[in-house]
């Protein structure tokens, strides 16, 4: 029985492995996400019916937990279904504070003692850092879905919150000392004390930091409930957990880093500066002298049918129309008529790692006409027009030429190198950075005002009459 429990967590572990590697790409994400939830199947399956404690006790409490797991699979199924492509983060958050949560009833359960550990300071270690970093998580997720859903509008700041955060570490590492100093065969109430200051601690933690830096946040959180699962896991020497909460936990912090490197800020920076809130850092250089030029829709039409190569730049404006299959079907006609047409992508367009990519498999545009952004960046000189959708700071050339900008350093798709620009936007308001764009201003730009979805159908309907 241990052995083929041991086996099936072995099994499981590979299919995580092969999951996240699947998920590196859209064409194989879908496939690859499926078989992360065979492993995790086969994972569940094996330890209720092949775990034995050390004193041989099977799982039992078959029907608690099949009913726990029906209520658990049809929330998630139901609300997978409903949930709009933008809406996708704030369900994230909701998934990684539920495992925060699990790891932190663990650690609750468990406490003070049925450790298999020999060692029973480091399983109670574990046991602490389960609830602590558990319950972070949880009230953190809490507080990042109210804020990207809306529900949380103001990013509260409390007079010196981060002097106030600090003492909050330094008070809930004491009463671990404490707790681990403490006759652990008589579970003083302090536990629930611990508890309680690591959810609040979530909570100021989350509270002053932007709404828009949220997604970052969120992948931290991602990899905080991969590392509550891992010490989790630990408690019950369970294999598969452990593996598990590891491989999320190092994926997150690789994408909380990626996600900083592509917007030129460090993790520092967006965590304790209280930056990105509302859509506004507003500052860098103020244009005043300059007025932009508009094109219309016939005269777009014309420049894009008779062009060699196109390139289109979607942003965050594309997946607030849901713009992407009137794109995608524009890029068809055009193809029709011999153009090149490829779409530039970002790696932080938009509000989600990703959320290009998925818009625009959503849409059944072929993968290989993704271009990244390092690859495309050299071909812009050679490229007769760039059709911006929905996307303003990812292309602000600010970012290379303006020390003042809040982005200067941040890597942009180059799109100014093109010979025409057609930028489509509703007005002239700034993206998320809240910053004027020297693009918009360019004599090689022109703006084509109105929603992205509107006008890439009314481009498409222009196309067809050719
Ligand atoms: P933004 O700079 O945010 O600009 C989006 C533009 O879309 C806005 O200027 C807006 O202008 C336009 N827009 C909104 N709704 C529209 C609609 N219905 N039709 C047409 N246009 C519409 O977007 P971006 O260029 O994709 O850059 C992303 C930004 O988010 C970066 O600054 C990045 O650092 C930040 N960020 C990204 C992530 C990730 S992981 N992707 C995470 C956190 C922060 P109008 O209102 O005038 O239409």
């Amino acid at each position: 029985m241990e052995f083929l429990l041991e086996i099936s967590y072995l099994v499981a572990t590979v299919f995580f492995i092969i999951c996240l590697k699947m998920l590196s790409s859209p064409e194989t994400a879908r496939k690859g996400n499926v078989i992360g939830g065979i492993g995790m199947a086969m994972a569940v399956v094996a330890t209720m019916f092949l775990y034995k404690s050390p004193e041989g006790k099977t799982v039992g409490n078959y029907i608690w937990i099949i009913a726990a797991m029906a209520v658990g699979t049809v929330t998630g199924l139901l609300s997978a279904k409903k949930v709009k492509m933008t809406a996708m983060p704030q369900m994230v958050a909701i998934f990684n504070g539920m495992g925060g949560a699990c790891s932190a009833l663990i650690g609750l359960v468990e406490f003070p003692g049925s450790l298999d550990d020999p060692s029973k300071t480091v399983g109670l270690s574990a046991i602490f850092a389960s609830i602590i970093v558990g319950s972070v998580t949880f009230s953190g997720s809490l507080i990042a879905y109210a804020k990207l859903n809306g529900n949380i509008k103001k990013d509260i700041r409390l007079p010196y919150y981060n002097v106030l955060n600090t003492l909050l570490i330094i008070v809930i590492l004491g009463l671990m000392v404490c707790l681990l100093l403490h006759n652990i065969d008589n579970p003083p109430p302090w536990i629930y004390l611990l508890t309680v200051i690591s959810l609040i601690y979530g909570v100021l933690f989350v509270f002053p930091i932007g709404g828009a830096d949220m997604p970052v946040v969120i992948a931290w959180l991602n990899s905080l409930s991969g590392i509550a699962a891992m010490f989790a896991g630990y408690i019950y020497g369970n294999l598969g957990m452990i593996v598990c909460g590891i491989l999320v936990g190092a994926s997150g912090i690789i994408l909380t880093v990626a996600m900083c490197n592509a917007m030129n800020r460090s993790l520092v920076n967006v965590f304790f500066t209280a930056f990105g809130g509302g859509g506004g850092r507003g500052s860098g250089s103020t244009i005043t002298d300059k007025t932009v030029k508009e094109i219309s829709m016939s005269d777009s039409a014309v420049l894009l049918y008779y062009s060699k190569s196109v390139v289109m730049v979607p942003g965050y404006g594309l997946a607030v129309a849901q713009a992407q299959h009137a794109l995608h079907e524009l890029e068809t006609l055009l193809e029709k008529n011999g153009v090149d047409v490829t779409y530039a992508i970002h790696p932080v367009a938009g509000r989600m790692p990703g959320h290009m990519n998925v818009l625009l498999a959503e849409a059944k545009v072929e993968y290989d006409k993704l271009i990244e952004m390092d690859t495309i960046n050299p071909r812009f000189p050679n490229t007769d027009v760039v059709i911006v959708v929905g996307a303003n700071d990812v292309v602000n050339p600010a970012a290379n030429t303006d020390p003042s900008s809040p982005i200067y350093g941040m890597p942009i798709l180059e799109v100014n190198k093109a010979g025409k620009v057609i930028v489509i936007k509703r007005s002239m308001a700034a993206g998320y950075a809240g910053i004027e764009n020297h693009l918009f201003y360019d004599t090689k730009t022109s703006m084509l005002f109105g929603d992205a979805k509107k006008v890439i159908s009314g481009l498409a309907e222009e196309v067809k009459k050719f």
